[in-house]
């Protein structure tokens, strides 16, 4: 059995019916076993998009007051009273799932290193540079600018084009809302973030049964490098997210979407909003899927915080990097907390 690829395979195959190897060991690893000690229960924050584009003025200013104390203090809410059909969800995750479930030959169609290629296939993070594998294959597929869709399964084009314009969409009202929040004009947004030729990438992530999760990660710790990323799940949970230095498990709210903070936004609000740490824990009875739609600036952007906010913060908190090259940099780095947004943080003499 190649070591390479699919996670789904060497879940399904009899190699392995009690026992992962141990390169899956990605709990044994001291910086990612965690005590009950370092959780916590609390609520992630709750943002009514409906009155975001349908409410009062007032009730307007209230849900972008809520919005600035979520990405400050959290980095990640839950929206819900959106306008993403249930229909139009349930086929993604049907879309993806019959992906999921061809044969190898067919996947392994997709495989391929560049970070930058428009459809990729995969298992783990970054192949070459991970030395702990993860118990998750995925499909990446580049939406925006340009759409790009896999061939099969039979209607996915149709479903992922209907879906990269909603979540598309979506995201800009999100980001001029959060633009306001930082009390910039939002006529400003789109120089700032050339968000009308973003970059927009969906990413299916398939997380099969695991006969050993005690043991095994789906994903490590890691920051989302665009500005929003806007998740959907299947019903099964197991995301973790840092706050305050503890672990939060996810439960999302039915019909709702989880939204969090990218790198390029805490990089342009001069670091006062916050790109967070999280992870996928794996189970050993359901396959859960989870669905990351990541909204960028435009590839060729350079993102950097606007003059307003360094001037009232005194500080130039990060320096700008093309988002293109930020991209190929995350990917030729073994993937370890916000390594690249770390990168660009000027220090203080
Ligand atoms: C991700 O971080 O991209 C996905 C996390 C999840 O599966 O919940
Ligand atoms: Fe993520």
């Amino acid at each position: 059995l190649s070591n390479d690829h699919a996670i789904k395979e060497l879940a399904e195959s009899q190699a392995f019916p009690s026992s992962i190897p141990s390169n899956y060991h990605a709990l044994r690893n001291p910086d990612e076993e965690l005590r009950p000690e370092d959780f916590i229960d609390e609520e992630i924050p709750v943002i009514d998009f409906s009155l975001l584009i349908g409410g009062t003025a007032m009730e307007r200013d209230e849900v972008i007051h809520h919005l600035c104390m979520a990405c400050r203090e959290w980095g990640f809410f839950m929206v819900v009273n959106h306008e993403i059909p249930k229909r139009l969800t349930d086929e993604m995750l049907d879309a993806f799932e019959k992906f999921f479930n061809q044969s190898a030959e067919e996947k392994n169609e997709y495989i391929n290193k560049n970070v930058l290629n428009p459809i990729r296939f995969g298992t783990s993070i970054n192949n070459h540079e991970d030395k702990i594998r993860y118990w998750r294959d995925y499909l990446k597929v580049v939406v925006n600018p340009e759409f790009h869709f896999p061939a099969k399964p039979f209607g996915f084009r149709n479903t992922l084009f209907e879906y990269a314009a909603c979540t598309r969409k979506m995201g800009k009202e999100l980001l001029k809302a959060i633009w306001e929040s930082l009390e910039l004009k939002t006529d400003d947004i789109e120089v700032a973030l050339d968000i009308k030729s973003c970059f927009q990438s969906i990413i299916g992530n398939f997380y099969p049964p695991c006969p050993q999760p005690e043991l095994a990660l789906g994903l490590p710790p890691h920051s989302d490098h665009g500005l929003l990323t806007i998740l959907l799940q299947n019903g099964i949970n197991g995301l973790q997210v840092k706050h305050n230095n503890k672990w939060l498990h996810i439960k999302p709210l039915p019909n709702s979407f989880l939204v969090n903070i990218g790198d390029q936004m805490e990089l342009v609000s001069n670091g006062r909003y916050n790109s967070v740490l999280h992870r996928a824990e794996v189970n050993g009875k359901s396959t859960r899927m989870s669905i990351a739609t990541i909204i960028g600036p435009s590839h060729e952007a350079i993102v950097a915080p606007p003059p307003q906010l360094v001037e009232h913060d005194h500080h130039l908190a990060f320096n700008g990097m093309r988002y293109k090259d930020f991209l190929e940099q995350q990917q030729a780095n073994p993937l370890k907390g916000k390594s690249i947004l770390d990168l660009l943080r000027v220090r203080d003499e």
